[in-house]
């Protein structure tokens, strides 16, 4: 009798009233906010801040508004953003154990299913994780490889250089340069600069690292079922990594063909061999999936980060001409023109160190480091940020944070020698992050760093194309990026 009144007094546009305030009060019940959780911006219902921008400009206005922890919520997904060098110390490095987890994300997870380093969580990551270090070690430091195989890549390198007869564009040149050292490590051998299936998969990176940082794309991590069907850049970013799989599985399947467990040529035969021994150990996620993810994940943050570490090198070189010339200064009294640089040189070098770092901090080129989860209940910076909640680490506002660098804006290497001119460490220097996710490629992305640009200052002279106005402002994608430009090479 009463549902029989109640359908008679509910016409159409009542229930669908009904239906709205129904929606809104689980909208808000499900995301209602624990208690002390950090502040944030006013969340409109149902979708949250979407119209806020994931890029480190919007992010940093928030900072000055809200303080150095403070939440954002886009679709369901609430994100809390650490910022500065104080609080980032706290969370990655005081509280060690808190942040080691990484939280879904649809976008990528689409390509990984939480295999791999990057992306992997809890036994599988810890053991894909120590694997990955015994080996880069093994064949960096034992066997000193990497160290040669940079310096060789590096004459390579400067050949392609001295080819071009006028003003030029060097990225996809770096990309393969720096490509070439993990593929060495990877897949046991270079490829040639003019390789079109190298160069194809250069383009296919750099296009998708470049998507998935865009506002377009990230919509799929808010709505993944939606956007599932739904054309756009996600789809074309999908389509690239895609293709990298494939090349990277062609890669494994001729390693097995002829594998020799007693000459171990490079990472694949390694894990290869790796596999046998885990088969009792599944949790550990030794497999050829796996491999390929792993594989792919070296491939690519070994890749992209260090391709515009250098881009940026040689843009801040050519925009502050008199800093290029100390540096060639530097080389031209420790190492000299007659033989190449080499890393026992680095502690002769403090210029050419303090340049380096002060163009990874301007550089910046991860401003929102990588996501993080909270793996258990804590409190930072006096707020409670429960179990399972996303966490953003602002990166860039450690490199940039006002009461660490002296001139926090200005590209300037003083930040890093001391009154004698001795290279001095600081600890808000956090390109790599901090704690126990900090990238593992540090060592290695260092000699890259170290060698390269080394190398490539004792054999040039960089300046801008004619006419080039060079712009020290980049372009966000996932990675912070220089604008395209052309240079000239002038040997010396
Ligand atoms: C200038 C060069 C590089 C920079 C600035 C850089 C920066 C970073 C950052 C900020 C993270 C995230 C850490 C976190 O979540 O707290 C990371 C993770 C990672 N990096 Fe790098 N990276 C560089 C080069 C490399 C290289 C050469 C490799 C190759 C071996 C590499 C492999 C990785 C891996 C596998 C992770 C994930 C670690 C994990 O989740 O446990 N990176 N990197």
């Amino acid at each position: 009798m009463v549902l029989h009144n109640l359908l008679e007094y509910f016409d159409l546009k009542r229930w669908l009233i009904f239906f709205f305030l129904f929606l809104l009060l689980v909208d808000i019940i499900r995301n209602k906010n624990p208690p002390n959780f950090p502040p944030g911006p006013w969340r409109p219902p149902f979708v949250g801040n979407i119209l806020t921008g994931v890029d480190y400009k919007s992010i940093d206005k928030l900072h000055k508004q809200y303080g150095d922890v403070f939440s954002v919520r886009w679709g369901s997904n609430k994100t809390v953003f650490i910022c500065g060098y104080k609080m980032m110390k706290e969370a990655l490095v005081t509280q060690l154990d808190s942040f080691v987890e990484r939280p879904v994300i649809p976008l990528f997870d689409k390509i990984y299913k939480g295999r791999g380093v990057s992306l992997s969580n809890g036994y599988m990551w810890k053991m894909q994780r120590k694997f990955v270090i015994t080996h880069l070690r093994y064949f960096g430091e034992a066997k000193k490889t990497l160290e040669l195989s940079i310096q060789q890549e590096s004459v390579f390198l400067c050949e392609a250089f001295k080819e071009e007869k006028g003003p030029f564009n060097p990225q996809f040149y770096l990309n393969t340069a720096v490509s070439n050292i993990i593929s060495a490590l990877v897949f046991g051998h270079r490829f040639d600069y003019h390789d079109e299936r190298f160069l194809n998969i250069q383009r296919l990176l750099v296009e998708a690292v470049s998507l998935a940082g865009s506002s377009q794309a990230n919509l799929y991590n808010i709505f993944p079922f939606l956007f599932d069907y739904l054309h756009g850049p996600h789809q074309k970013m999908f389509a690239d990594y895609f293709a990298i799989l494939d090349f990277v599985k062609d890669e494994i399947r001729k390693h097995k063909e002829n594998l020799d467990p007693s000459d171990l040529r490079d990472y694949i035969d390694a894990y290869l061999v790796e596999m046998e021994k885990k088969k009792s150990d599944p949790e550990a996620g030794f497999d050829l999936d796996t491999l390929a993810c792993a594989t792919m994940d070296m491939f690519e943050a070994g890749t992209e980060t260090l391709a515009t570490t250098l881009r940026w090198a040689l843009l801040f070189l050519m925009g502050f001409p008199e800093i290029q010339k100390k540096v060639q200064a530097e080389i031209d009294s420790v190492i000299g023109q007659s033989r190449q640089p080499n890393l026992a040189d680095r502690p002769n070098m403090p210029y050419t160190e303090a340049v380096i770092h002060e163009i990874q901090r301007k550089g910046n080129i991860l401003p929102l480091g990588f996501p993080k989860r909270a793996c258990k209940d804590m409190t930072l910076g006096g707020y409670f940020i429960p179990k399972g909640t996303s966490m953003t680490t602002n990166l860039s506002s450690v490199l940039n944070d006002k009461n660490e660098w002296e001139t926090p804006d200005t590209f300037n290497p003083g930040h890093f020698l001391d009154e004698q001119g001795q290279f001095c460490k600081r600890d808000a220097f956090m390109p790599f992050s901090a704690g126990k996710r900090v990238c593992l490629g540090e060592p290695l992305a260092r000699m890259e760093l170290f060698l390269f640009i080394t190398f490539l200052m004792q054999r040039f002279t960089f300046s801008p194309g004619p006419g080039e106005e060079l712009s020290l402002k980049g372009q966000l994608g996932f990675t912070y990026t220089p604008m395209p430009y052309c240079m000239c090479v002038i040997p010396r």
